[in-house]
């Protein structure tokens, strides 16, 4: 940990403090109150600036102070506690501790809560996985965990992603155990059974990568809406993943297209997991080109007619999934190991400063 970067932020507070001459006034100034990211978010329009929160750093206080921080996030996503092996990890045996660990706080600060995920293919447990079951066997399987996890959280959350990454980059549906016992209706069983079971007004999402421009997955997507809305199933918004990388970043512009078409089909959309990795050595352009790839994205989202907020996945450096899973990738996130805000904080910032203008 970078300690002495930390402790040069004491100065600054110091300063900050009102000094004896003022005691002489009658009205002291009341100090300037530097907003966070998510009241600016508020003022430029939009529902929340988010983060999503891991268990494994809710004993770092500099960590928490800032993610529980409803000025800084006014809302947060519970990064692991709520997938099923977490959940569910003993058929009907229900675990919500890790869940929990993150919605209370939350709650009690004030922060809005997104939930994630009712059926995904990753995160499953053994139970689950390694054995074969029929059609009506896995509906009902899948139905009660919805309905438990569901009637656990009722009001807990403005949105549950119900299904999560069903699609395959080419538009084509990806090979799950959901997809080989039920056939494509695993989908609208499952919004179905999340419309029956979840607080009413909680937004269903359809939540995945590789859909923030308009190509062939983010294009399969739209028609699973369009069915769903000829056949009456319930639906209510597309989750954009975004997670980006420095260079290959969608554009302002091509972000905001792939927003346009879902809300032309009266979807809400967000931007679920938003996080801008580099190849390391990071350096001072890669910061300044991830500052933009972070505005843009947070921008088209600003500027759409129903984009209602942007979740970044985590904002601290080390708790991001990105080291482990991109080798040589890293630095993704709005603030470094030292608890010091990148440029793409301000970025962000910047953004939501001058739409609230
Ligand atoms: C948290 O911040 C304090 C100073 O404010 C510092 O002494 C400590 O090392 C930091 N801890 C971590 C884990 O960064
Ligand atoms: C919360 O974050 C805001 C914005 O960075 C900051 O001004 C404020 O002091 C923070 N509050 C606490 C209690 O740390
Ligand atoms: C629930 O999950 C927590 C966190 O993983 C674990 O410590 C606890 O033992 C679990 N409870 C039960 C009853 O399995
Ligand atoms: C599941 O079914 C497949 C195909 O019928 C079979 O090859 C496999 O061994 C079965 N798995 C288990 C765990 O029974
Ligand atoms: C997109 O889908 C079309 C058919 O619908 C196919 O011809 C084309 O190769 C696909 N493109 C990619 C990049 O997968
Ligand atoms: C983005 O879209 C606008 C309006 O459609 C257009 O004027 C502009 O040239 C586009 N920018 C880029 C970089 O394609």
């Amino acid at each position: 940990m970078k300690v002495s970067l930390a402790l040069a932020l004491v100065p600054l507070l110091a300063a900050a403090a009102p000094s004896p001459s003022d005691k002489h006034h009658s009205k002291p100034k009341p100090k300037p109150k530097i907003e966070g990211l998510g009241a600016l978010a508020v003022k430029a329009g939009l529902q929340y600036f988010g983060t999503a929160i891991d268990n494994v750093v809710l004993d770092n206080k500099n960590y928490t102070s800032i993610a529980f921080n409803v000025s800084e996030f006014n809302q947060v996503t519970p990064s692991n506690g709520m997938k099923w092996m977490y959940f569910e990890p003993q058929r009907n045996v229900f675990n919500a501790t890790l869940a929990d660990q993150i919605v209370k706080p939350a709650r009690k600060a004030g922060q809005l809560r997104r939930c994630h995920t009712f059926i995904w293919h990753n995160q499953l447990p053994g139970w689950l996985t390694s054995r074969n079951w029929t059609a009506p066997e896995l509906t009902a399987v899948l139905e009660n965990h919805i309905k438990a996890e569901a009637r656990y959280f009722k009001d807990d959350c403005i949105a549950w992603d119900v299904v999560n990454e069903a699609f395959n980059d080419d538009g084509t549906w990806r090979d799950t155990i959901w997809l080989r016992t039920l056939g494509k209706s695993y989908i609208e069983l499952a919004f179905t059974f999340a419309r029956k079971y979840v607080g009413k007004k909680t937004m269903l999402y359809y939540n995945d990568y590789n859909v923030e421009r308009v190509n062939n997955k983010s294009l399969a997507v739209v028609e699973l809406v369009k069915d769903f809305k000829k056949r009456d199933i319930p639906i209510d918004g597309v989750g954009l993943q975004a997670h980006f990388t420095v260079g290959r970043s969608p554009s302002y512009n091509e972000t905001s297209a792939s927003i346009a078409q879902f809300n032309k089909l009266g979807m809400e959309v967000a931007i679920t997991e938003l996080d801008v990795r580099l190849a390391l050595p990071d350096t001072a352009e890669k910061s300044e080109a991830q500052a933009k790839v972070y505005a843009d994205t947070v921008k088209a989202c600003v500027d759409a007619k129903d984009c209602v907020g942007v979740t970044v996945w985590d904002f601290w450096d080390p708790v991001s999934w990105v080291p482990e899973t991109f080798p040589g990738n890293g630095n993704a996130c709005l603030w470094t190991e030292g608890f010091v805000k990148k440029p793409a904080y301000y970025a962000i910032q910047k953004v939501f400063q001058d739409a609230a203008a």
